[in-house]
């Protein structure tokens, strides 16, 4: 039986912009299962990234529950979210935000830094991500001395040090070459054969998508399709994606 990480119930998210409510998600409910590999799908505006910031407790919802594990996050103060994130949840953004005075194995160790552990104790496992990524001979690098993709491949590192049970991805290969981005999606899905790691993934990729056992779209902050692959365990192979989920991972319009 899978057991549910991640379980959204009737989430709603408004923002007050010049005096006018606006709201951008409409009620979601959505279970996410340990182990799923997921795409997020949907036009420019749908929501898709303020649905994954609530989820990683980045920002909070107006209205609605989620549960992480056993964690109901609704209600909890700040300080309990910040140690539920830095503990459970990896981050992969389009804009990385690696920290600029730092070489890359320093930027992959912080988390771990954060969190109290040595820079000892971090070294080995931020090393031997940044290896599986392609990077050991630029561990050295500040984030200005690597190309955009490298940059992207050590927040991947980052994101994973901690051996999170969640990663949530928001377009991580955005503004890569195909060569690059193809290269990263097969990281993804390495790491949840390795690690059986849950992974979330908004994308406007196509392929990607595709790729994926699970694709959910949305719309207009609502969740449109949510389609699930059967397939054997551990035999990737085409997604049955709906031509209409297809179509709209490529999608870049706001719909009125
Ligand atoms: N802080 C905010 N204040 C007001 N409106 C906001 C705020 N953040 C997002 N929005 C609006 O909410 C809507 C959904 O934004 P969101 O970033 O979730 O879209 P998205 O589906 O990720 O789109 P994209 O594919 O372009 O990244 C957008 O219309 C956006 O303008
Ligand atoms: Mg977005």
């Amino acid at each position: 039986m899978p057991k549910p990480l991640v379980v959204v119930t009737d989430l709603t998210k408004s923002f007050v912009h010049m005096g006018r409510e606006l709201n951008v998600l409409k009620g979601i409910d959505l279970v996410i299962d340990e182990g799923d590999v997921v795409a997020i799908v949907g036009p420019s505006g749908a929501g898709k990234s303020t649905l994954l910031h609530c989820i990683g407790t980045l920002d909070l919802p107006t209205k609605g529950r989620i549960k992480l594990g056993d964690d109901e996050l609704t209600g909890m103060p700040s300080s309990k979210l910040a140690a539920i994130r830095n503990k459970t949840i990896g981050f992969v953004f389009q804009f990385h935000h690696l920290l600029p005075e730092f070489n890359a194995l320093e930027n992959v160790m912080m988390p771990g830094l954060i969190q109290g552990k040595s820079r000892r104790e971090m070294e080995g496992p931020a090393r031997a991500l940044l290896a599986e990524v392609g990077l050991t001979d630029r561990v050295t690098h500040r984030p200005g001395e690597l190309s955009g993709g490298e940059q992207q491949r050590v927040a991947l590192s980052r994101a994973l040090v901690l051996s999170p049970k969640l990663i949530l991805a928001d377009e991580p290969t955005g503004n890569l070459d195909s060569a690059t981005s193809e290269a990263m999606h097969e990281l993804f899905f390495e790491i949840n054969r390795k690690h059986g790691t849950t992974i979330v993934v908004v994308t406007h990729n196509n392929g990607f998508a595709q790729a994926m056992p699970r694709v959910v779209t949305m719309r207009d902050g609502k969740i449109h399709t949510d389609h699930r692959r059967e397939r054997a365990v551990g035999a990737p192979g085409p997604a049955a994606v709906p031509p209409e989920a297809e179509a709209q991972a490529g999608a870049a319009t706001t719909e009125a």
